[in-house]
């Protein structure tokens, strides 16, 4: 049975996160190309709550700039002071109120930290809680160390009874290893009433909302707990290790939902995918490859080793190895690589060919067109079935502008040439090796810069005499060849 949809998702971000150490608050640390918060924003949106509200504190003008930036439509209400979760809630349920929010229905409250939650764990949590009408449930987690966590207490019966922090705890208590996870579905009108009855009587002195359910109780609702099926998913972040530990998990998490959609990951370990990557089927994916951002890959093709793609398209049956990509577009059947960067506005249409050591800026690379050696390829648009020489330059910036190049359908152009734009090379027109284009070259022309070679006879045996060169030269110059030069050199 499914949810209705929720008055609203209180989302608790408020605390400092000293362990982390760092100038960044703590939800705002990313994992797989989100911040912790973004993702517990991602899952709490699957339940398409009437009003989301994140409770700020610690560097709240850098969280509030975050939600504006990611997630418009989530409000916040500052918690000026963390004097507690309950605290917390109270300055939530205050900011919902002055909204005029009818919250009456289901509010489910959880934390900011906890990037590995998943909606559905939230949409099962809130489906128990109004199949059974409690007017809170707890989504409760047995996990192998429960030191440090509010224990739920049960009675003889097993029935649910409570929560006691692990502070405030008996030895017996804190035997228990069903632990709170600070994920709650409460009755939004109960919950409203009760974040003004808590006490701060007890160890840390401060507002606990997990008194809410003992009071619920004592007032004769009913209240319950429920086991999340995989503890790992409610574990929060504190520090750093622990950081790289949700993103090692999450990855994973991703990695197996391609795999399952028909993605060869050949080495999972070394493979990282951000959040909301596309990739198509039977496309492989090669060690040490990472793909960021908004990368979409298509089916068949073979990325890696060695590839960093952001914010990058690739085609069906495309070839992409020991590549850095950002904000690329590489087309159906293209090679690149291996060793190449493409960076923004690279776009290789279908079939082309960027080789080794070439780098590739704001530029259109035509159908079937090659830039196979040893290339600086920027500002220009190159057309259909063009082959770019080895070792050319597209000299886009005069020091003040930047300026384009355009070369033609099916154009050649030597090895060693240099593009000083803005020019332009015709269809069909070849250039030869070592020209530096300056003046556009008509279609079919060949363009020559140099001038004719002029050999300066005896040169090196007058000016570097003695030299391993000139003896060289003087042995070849003198009678033989180099067969009979080296053997007498044996001897
Ligand atoms: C809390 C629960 C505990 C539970 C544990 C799960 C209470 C009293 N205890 O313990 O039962 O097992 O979470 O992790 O609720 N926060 C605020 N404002 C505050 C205090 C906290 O926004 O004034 C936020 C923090 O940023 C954090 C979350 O609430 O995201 C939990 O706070 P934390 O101090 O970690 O709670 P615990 O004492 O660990
Ligand atoms: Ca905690």
């Amino acid at each position: 049975m499914s949810a209705s949809r929720p008055a609203a998702v209180i989302v608790l971000a408020a605390g400092e996160g000293t362990r982390m150490k760092s100038r960044l608050p703590k939800v705002l640390h990313e994992i797989c190309g989100r911040s912790m918060l973004g993702h517990v924003l991602a899952a709490a949106e699957e339940l398409r709550p009437e009003r989301t509200v994140v409770v700020v504190g610690h560097g709240r003008d850098r969280v509030t700039q975050h939600l504006k930036d990611t997630t418009p439509g989530v409000s916040t209400a500052v918690q000026e002071q963390q004097k507690g979760t309950g605290h917390a809630v109270r300055m939530a349920v205050e900011e919902l109120r002055a909204q005029g929010v009818d919250l009456s229905g289901t509010v489910v409250l959880t934390y900011g930290d906890t990037p590995l939650l998943r909606g559905e764990t939230l949409s099962d949590l809130a489906s128990a809680h109004e199949a059974a009408g409690n007017a809170v449930t707890v989504l409760s987690a047995r996990v192998p160390d429960p030191a440090g966590y509010g224990r739920i207490v049960r009675d003889a019966s097993g029935a649910f009874v409570g929560i006691v922090e692990h502070a405030d705890a008996t030895e017996e208590q804190r035997a228990v290893d069903e632990i709170n996870s600070g994920m709650y579905a409460f009755d939004g009108a109960h919950l409203a009433d009760v974040v003004d009855r808590l006490s701060t009587d007890n160890a840390k002195g401060e507002e606990y909302i997990t008194d809410a359910a003992a009071i619920l109780r004592g007032d004769g609702h009913r209240v319950d707990a429920t086991v999340a099926r995989d503890w790992v998913e409610i574990q929060g972040v504190n520090d750093r290790v622990q950081l790289a530990e949700a993103r090692r998990l999450l990855n994973d998490r991703l990695l197996t939902g391609h795999m399952r959609e028909g993605v060869t990951v050949v080495d999972p370990a070394t493979t990282w995918v951000d959040t909301g990557v596309r990739i198509g089927r039977d496309t492989v994916i090669e060690p040490q490859t990472q793909l960021r951002g908004r990368t979409a890959i298509g089916e068949g093709a073979r990325v890696g080793p060695g590839a960093l793609l952001a914010d990058t398209t690739v085609g069906d049956d495309a070839v992409v190895r020991h590549l850095v990509a950002e904000e690329a577009e590489i087309g159906s059947g293209v090679s690149v690589g291996p060793y190449a960067y493409l960076r923004p506005g690279a776009a290789l249409d279908n079939g082309s060919k960027v080789g080794t050591f070439v780098e590739v800026k704001n530029s259109t690379i035509g159908k079937g067109s090659k830039v196979p050696h040893l290339t600086y390829v920027g500002d220009a648009d190159i057309g259909q079935g063009v082959n770019v020489g080895a070792s050319s330059v597209f000299v886009n910036y005069d020091g003040v502008t930047k300026n384009r190049t355009t070369i033609g359908d099916h154009a050649r152009t030597g090895s060693d040439n240099m593009f000083v734009a803005p020019v332009n090379v015709g269809d069909g027109a070849y250039t030869g090796a070592g020209t530096v284009v300056r003046e556009d070259v008509p279609p079919g022309a060949l363009a020559v810069s140099s001038g004719a070679q002029r050999n300066i006879e005896g040169w090196v045996s007058r000016k570097r005499p003695g030299s391993a060169a000139a003896e060289a030269a003087q042995r070849a110059l003198q009678g033989g060849d180099a067969d009979s030069a080296g053997k007498a050199d044996d001897q």
